[in-house]
């Protein structure tokens, strides 16, 4: 089974974007095709980057990044859960994502963006463009949540529209063919 990780970015106090990651979360397990593990980084709690050596040597010093990468090393596909701040991705996430290298790489990628009227789609570009920088492979299947909190019931639980529900679909069939297809092209370099 592929190892599905979703990967939460937002770490701020009264955070919302639990809500649509853990409907995202439910219907990836629904799903069955996946090993779902849901990253959240409010948890992990990584320090601001602090390695003194390039990820890419993977001459870790610090605990928390053996942790992080033995983490990530399991993923065979990821789903980013980002809001948009400032028209980038949120601190907390970059940080993670700067923290490693080879981990990340020859994996797909999909991005669940959501926020204000533009669905975080600024944010979700900004993301795809460091994917590519650490040889992760995105996809041209995403999700978009614009205006989302008028999507959430009082207890903070996301009700997607059929937009998005078919959209979370497509994300889990593209994750399955290519994770499936980059899994088996990592272990043949192996
Ligand atoms: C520091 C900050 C910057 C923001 N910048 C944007 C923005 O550029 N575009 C946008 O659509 N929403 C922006 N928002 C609103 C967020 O979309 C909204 O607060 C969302 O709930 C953030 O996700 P989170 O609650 O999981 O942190 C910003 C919010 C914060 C806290």
């Amino acid at each position: 089974m592929l190892t599905l990780q979703i990967i939460l970015g937002s770490i701020r106090q009264g955070r919302g974007g639990v809500s649509v990651a853990r409907w995202f979360e439910e219907a990836a397990r629904q799903d069955g095709r996946f090993n779902v593990e849901f990253v959240d980084l409010l948890e992990l709690n990584l320090p601001m980057m602090d390695e003194p050596n390039h990820p890419r040597l993977a001459q870790y010093t610090h605990e928390h990044t053996r942790r992080f990468s033995e983490l990530i090393s399991r993923g065979d596909a990821y789903v980013f859960v980002s809001s948009e701040y400032n028209f980038g991705i949120p601190g907390a996430l970059k940080n993670a994502l700067d923290y490693l290298a080879l981990e990340w790489a020859g994996k797909p990628m999909s991005v669940f963006s959501y926020g204000g009227i533009s669905g975080a789609i600024r944010a979700a570009e900004d993301l795809r463009r460091t994917a590519v920088a650490l040889n992760m492979v995105p996809l041209n299947h995403n999700i978009v949540a614009p205006l989302y909190t008028q999507q959430c019931d009082d207890e903070g639980r996301f009700s997607p529209n059929p937009v998005q529900a078919d959209a979370a679909q497509d994300v889990l069939n593209a994750l399955s063919e290519w994770g499936e297809m980059l899994r088996n092209r990592r272990q043949a370099r192996h």
